[in-house]
């Protein structure tokens, strides 16, 4: 097949070079924004009076044909077309004749696709912020449906205070917040439109780019041209905010392995999202939450691929940048699927109220509220801190909790103890009575769903 560009060059390209060329492969799924950006880029042309209103309109019902060609799969990638700008053309120019060839008049394929990337790229943060708004909205539905339950803070992975589990899992959604502020973040960034760059250096005819950029819906032209088809800068950074939403589900998915297992007993994935042994008739496996666990490591890998492909690069295209989108389309794939099926294992998750209690229950986990009970009694935290260590130590020996000490026995620690205790160190009101902004009561995590509430409307 004779090359759109060949002129320069003559005679066929080796078949294993013209393959390692093509990025059609991979970069077809760009064939909306690709047509959509001719489209316009024919009737800035036309307006300018770089072509005929009659070409325009040929080009634009051309492109729009194609595109619903495409979408009924009436129309198929040519493999043998080099990528979807050449692919997209060459059909053009099938269809309309030489309309179709003016096409190209007044930019490269450096600036378009450029340009495909950041729209392609703007349409899936806005599906991925959605996604991350139905995850977050079922982590505050479920905290709602199980908002008193109380179970083992940790650090160091050790008992160490009683929390709300509601307030536990707000935890995650305020981080996936942050995520999708992340997300617009980057979304605004690449409100900028890199069309008309040309190939590097713009053009002498008249356009008027910021008319293009604006039907296609930027918020302004790009002001250099050399950045415009250089920057990848807005691919880095989406990449990056993946790779955080990754770890935060990663993390998430971490804890809910443990708390499946036979140690913590705490929750109970639905059948619709475990898997069975090959071997082992007894197994009920978390494969979703270790598969989003074990996608952050590609997603990190993709982040760290093209940061790495761009660093030496020197202004402007070069073909290296092609590299570009198979990380990019790799993260935003495995992101939404990783959204997607850990939205819907939380949503059918049950949750072991008398699971976690027993467990809040063991390891002393009152003893700061023990000290802190003398503290309000005149004791210096310090001090009081010492006396509650040495009851643990002593209930150790026995084999007691706190809650089991008698009055006599708290006496032996301190004369300030009095019948009150008993409610001061009760498991569930260790959590409850932390009123503090932010801290673990009911009240707490009811504004903390009110925020989130907010947050999301
Ligand atoms: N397929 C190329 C890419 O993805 C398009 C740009 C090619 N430009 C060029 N001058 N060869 O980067």
């Amino acid at each position: 097949m004779e090359k759109l560009w060949a002129g320069r060059t003559a005679g066929d390209v080796n078949r294993a070079a013209d393959a390692f060329n093509s990025s059609i492969s991979f970069d077809f799924r760009l064939w909306k924004e690709d047509a959509e950006g001719s489209a316009a880029h024919a009737r800035m042309l036309a307006r300018q009076g770089i072509i005929s209103e009659e070409d325009c309109n040929a080009i634009v019902r051309g492109l729009e044909d194609i595109l619903k060609d495409i979408e009924t799969g009436r129309l198929a990638a040519d493999p043998a077309a080099e990528d979807i700008h050449m692919f997209i053309e060459a059909e053009l120019t099938r269809r309309i004749g030489d309309a179709g060839k003016r096409v190209h008049t007044a930019r490269s394929r450096n600036d378009q696709v450029a340009l495909d990337t950041r729209m392609y790229l703007r349409a899936a943060i806005d599906h991925l912020s959605r996604s991350l708004a139905s995850l977050v909205g079922e982590i505050g539905a479920k905290a709602d449906e199980h908002i008193s339950a109380v179970m083992p803070g940790y650090t160091h992975l050790q008992h160490a205070q009683p929390v709300l589990f509601s307030h536990y899992i707000l935890a995650y959604a305020f981080m996936f917040l942050r995520d999708m502020d992340r997300l617009s973040d980057c979304r605004r960034r690449l409100g900028v439109c890199p069309i008309g760059s040309c190939a590097l250096a713009g053009t002498t005819y008249d356009t008027d780019r910021a008319f293009e950029a604006s039907l296609l819906g930027f918020d302004r032209p790009c002001e250099n041209s050399l950045d415009g088809v250089s920057d990848r800068d807005f691919a880095v950074e989406f990449l990056s905010a993946a790779s955080i939403c990754m770890m935060h589900l990663s993390r998430f998915s971490e804890e809910l392995i443990l708390w499946s297992s036979s140690e913590f007993g705490f929750v109970e994935m639905s059948d619709a999202y475990s898997t069975g042994s090959s071997i082992m008739p007894q197994k009920k496996n978390p494969d979703m939450a270790e598969l989003c666990r074990g996608k952050t490591g590609r997603v990190y890998g993709d982040l760290v691929s093209l940061l790495t492909t761009l660093k030496g690069l020197p202004l402007a295209y070069n073909k290296d940048m092609q590299e570009d989108k198979e990380p990019l389309f790799d993260a935003v794939d495995t992101l939404e699927a990783c959204l997607e099926v850990f939205t819907g294992m939380l949503r059918t998750l049950k949750v072991n109220e008398r699971a976690m209690l027993r467990a809040a229950r063991q390891g002393f986990m009152n003893a700061t509220d023990l000290a802190d009970y003398l503290a309000r009694r005149g004791v210096p935290f310090r001090d009081a801190y010492k006396i509650s260590g040495k009851a643990v130590a002593y209930c150790i020996e026995c084999g007691k909790t706190l809650e089991d000490l008698t009055p006599e026995e708290f006496k032996i620690f301190s004369p300030l103890f009095d019948d009150d205790v008993y409610a001061a160190i009760d498991i569930a009101s260790c959590a409850t009575r932390r009123t503090s902004f932010g801290g673990s009561s009911p009240e707490s995590v009811r504004k903390q769903l009110e925020t989130i509430k907010e947050r999301l409307a």
